[in-house]
């Protein structure tokens, strides 16, 4: 079974609260609740796109311009990624029978869930920083039949009771690889991390091996746009200034940029080979 249909073979509604938040006229996130329209909850969750589960008021906007009500200045803070770009996350780990895969950022449990689908819910760890979404996921897994382990804690930290995996999943954008994944990841073992447009305005996905030496390194390959994991927000201006370098640099796809990170935990952003060290 390929992760497609994984995610076909297990049911999305499960996973998705009552209320969930949608843009409304002029693009600001409003509640929509299944109990007040049901059709139009559906009809979200049906669609290949995400779903804003969990909010809060921007800390950029000062408060005295935020209003629940209106939606002004609510900012997403998790919610149950786009099904196809799950999909494509899943497909690059070439998962195997019988990996240990740790996921970091459980949000709605979904993706947890799909995993468990392909490997079994006893080789499958989640972290989620949230609290209220770590217990929603822990329940809506158990009552799906896919029993995940679900922590609360800060995903930068991994999971080192369960030590080491095969795979490390991050369903959250990053601009830093915590040397704690590396480390828990065993030799051989990839590291899938969505990256923040600190070097290309994709958000590339960066599939890093790790190597028995403790270092590990990867190339990106392909956009993946992802929430960024709560302590590794980019500043715009940081994300303006790599689009002009990019743009300088004739806008190269890509898949020719890649990371490494050393065993002393330095990390290199290079462009085509390793030894084209760029950041
Ligand atoms: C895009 S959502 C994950 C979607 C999820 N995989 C699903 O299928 O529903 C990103 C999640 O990462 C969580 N997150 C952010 N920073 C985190 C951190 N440091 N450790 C663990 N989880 C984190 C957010 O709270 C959010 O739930």
């Amino acid at each position: 079974m390929n992760a497609r249909e994984a995610f076909k073979a297990v049911p999305r509604k499960l996973f998705i609260p009552d209320e969930i938040f949608v843009p409304n006229d002029v693009g600001w996130l409003v509640p929509l609740r299944r109990s007040d329209d049901p059709e139009r909850w559906h009809k979200y969750v049906a669609a290949d796109d995400a779903i804003v589960t969990r909010t809060r008021f921007a800390p950029a906007i000062p408060a005295e311009l935020c209003d629940a009500a209106t939606g002004r200045g609510v900012e997403a803070t998790s919610s149950s990624s786009a099904p196809f770009i799950m999909a494509r996350l899943i497909d690059a780990l070439e998962l195997q029978p019988g990996m240990r895969v740790l996921e970091i950022g459980t949000g709605t449990g979904y993706n947890a869930a799909v995993l468990a689908r392909l490997l079994g819910a006893e080789n499958v760890i989640s972290v989620e920083i949230d609290s209220v979404a770590a217990d929603r996921a822990r329940s809506a897994l158990r009552e799906a039949g896919y029993p995940v382990r679900v922590v609360t804690g800060d995903g930068e930290d991994g999971y080192p009771p369960a030590a080491p995996y095969d795979r490390i999943i991050v369903t959250a954008s990053v601009h830093t690889v915590p040397m704690t994944w590396v480390e828990q990841t065993r030799p051989g073992g990839m590291i899938l991390a969505p990256w923040a447009p600190t070097f290309h305005p994709e958000w590339p996905l960066c599939r890093f091996t790790v190597r028995a030496d403790g270092s590990a390194a990867g190339r990106c390959i392909g956009p993946a746009p992802f929430m960024p994991l709560r302590a590794q927000r980019v500043r715009a201006h940081a994300v303006d200034e790599a689009e002009t370098k990019w743009t300088e640099a004739g806008k190269p796809d890509c898949t020719r940029y890649g990371v490494s990170v050393t065993p002393e935990g330095q990390q290199q952003v290079w462009f085509d080979s390793p030894d084209n060290v760029i950041g």
